[in-house]
């Protein structure tokens, strides 16, 4: 599979192109729409947030209601377009009462962008590199999601930390639905709340730690030939794409320096097919799925926008200035474990795909069914 998606943060629409998609899947669009109103939850989140209500309209690709084999063309529109249409309409715009942003906000990709693109207004940056995009990431994961639940294979994530409040060891799923911070814990929950108030009235922003857990997939997806065909890696590149993700780590991740290897290596036993006693590494060895639950986990930066400014300098006059304020988010954990998890699903569903017979749904299912029997077997 490949995506492709095209779009601004104000603009009318986000595009998607998606490829690959086998044929004869039942789409259900309502479980797509569910997904994009779970990205936009969450306590920390702007305003915008209010404005859209993100519905998919799948324009191409999809006849009788199932995928015809050929690419999906997929659309999103932005509601919030209307609110700024006189300067984000790309031929018919009226410039006349339009402010150029050029004060960059240090974090974002402003600055940057505009060195690189060669722009006086970072805008035109901006425009690109806000998280708007990540619908793309999640309505072509909950396309994918739709596949891997035909194969038996289903995903979650939650939100493990914001700033320094953590969930520890608990994980209360029934309070988790409850929580509006998505975190599996009613202190950790009433904490985290408690400090994006806090940071609110301190006009900055927080970040923080989601965790992602996949299950039942069958070991030997991805693979150790080639640096191209490593699963891990390829989950791990995609995470980082996500606009503010600083880090990701696959089972104990970073803390396995501290540990002898008897410790953390995950010893065989042979019950009913090949298990093992531990998941320290977060269900891969070699680039490829042991068998073990995918466990991954992702780190996002406080965002950038501060509403008390940083200093930064205006890339005009070169003087000194405060930088540019946008409206924007406090806290975009629970938006962030719902991108992180579709992030994961697709890149999954895609190495399956490439891995197995995929033209149609039912010869993927079928050709999935006889791995799985043949791996339980070996
Ligand atoms: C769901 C989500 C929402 C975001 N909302 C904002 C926002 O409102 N304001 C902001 O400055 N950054 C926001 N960001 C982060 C910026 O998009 C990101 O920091 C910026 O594009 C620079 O990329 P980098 O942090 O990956 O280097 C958001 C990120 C995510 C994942």
């Amino acid at each position: 599979m490949k995506y492709t998606s095209s779009g601004h943060s104000h603009g009318q629409q986000i595009t998607i192109i998606l490829e690959g998609i086998p044929s004869n899947l039942l789409i259900d669009i309502e479980d797509i729409n569910e997904a994009l109103r779970k990205r936009q939850l969450g306590y920390g989140r702007g305003n915008r947030m209010k404005i859209e209500k993100d519905k998919i309209e799948i324009v191409s690709g999809v006849l009788f209601g199932k995928t015809t084999g050929a690419p999906l063309a997929i659309v999103v529109k932005n509601k919030d377009y209307d609110n700024h249409k006189n300067y984000m309409a790309p031929f018919s715009y009226d410039d006349s009462n339009y402010q150029k942003i050029q004060v960059p906000r240090p974090g974002h990709a402003d600055l940057v962008g505009a060195i690189k693109y060669n722009h006086d207004d970072m805008r035109l940056v901006f425009e690109r590199a806000s998280a708007r995009e990540t619908v793309s990431r999640v309505v072509v994961g909950a396309i994918s999601k739709q596949i891997l639940y035909q194969l038996g294979i289903t995903a979650a994530s939650f939100v493990r930390e914001i700033g320094n409040v953590s969930i520890e060891d608990e994980r209360d799923m029934d309070f988790f639905e409850k929580s509006d911070v998505m975190m599996p814990s009613k202190r950790a929950t009433q904490e985290a709340i408690a400090l994006i108030d806090e940071a609110k009235s301190r006009k900055d922003t927080l970040g923080g730690i989601c965790q992602v857990e996949v299950y039942d997939v069958p070991c030997g997806i991805g693979s150790y030939v080639s640096h191209e065909t490593k699963l891990d890696a390829k989950i791990a590149a995609a995470l980082l794409s996500i606009q503010s993700c600083k880090g990701v780590e696959f089972g104990d991740g970073f803390s396995l320096s501290h540990h002898f290897g008897s410790e953390v290596h995950d010893e065989i036993i042979y019950e009913d097919g090949f298990k093992r006693k531990s998941n320290h590494y977060g269900g891969f060895e070699g680039g490829m799925t042991n068998g073990m639950p995918i466990v991954v986990k992702a780190v996002f930066k406080p965002i950038p926008t501060l509403m008390q400014p940083l200093s930064s300098v205006h890339i005009k006059t070169k003087e000194k200035a405060l930088s540019h304020i946008e409206r924007s988010d406090v806290c975009i954990l629970p938006s962030a474990s719902i991108i992180a998890m579709y992030t994961v699903i697709y890149e999954i569903t895609n190495a399956i795909i490439k891995q197995f017979t995929s033209d149609t749904i039912h010869q993927l299912i079928e050709a999935f069914q006889s791995y799985r029997t043949y791996v339980k077997r070996f």
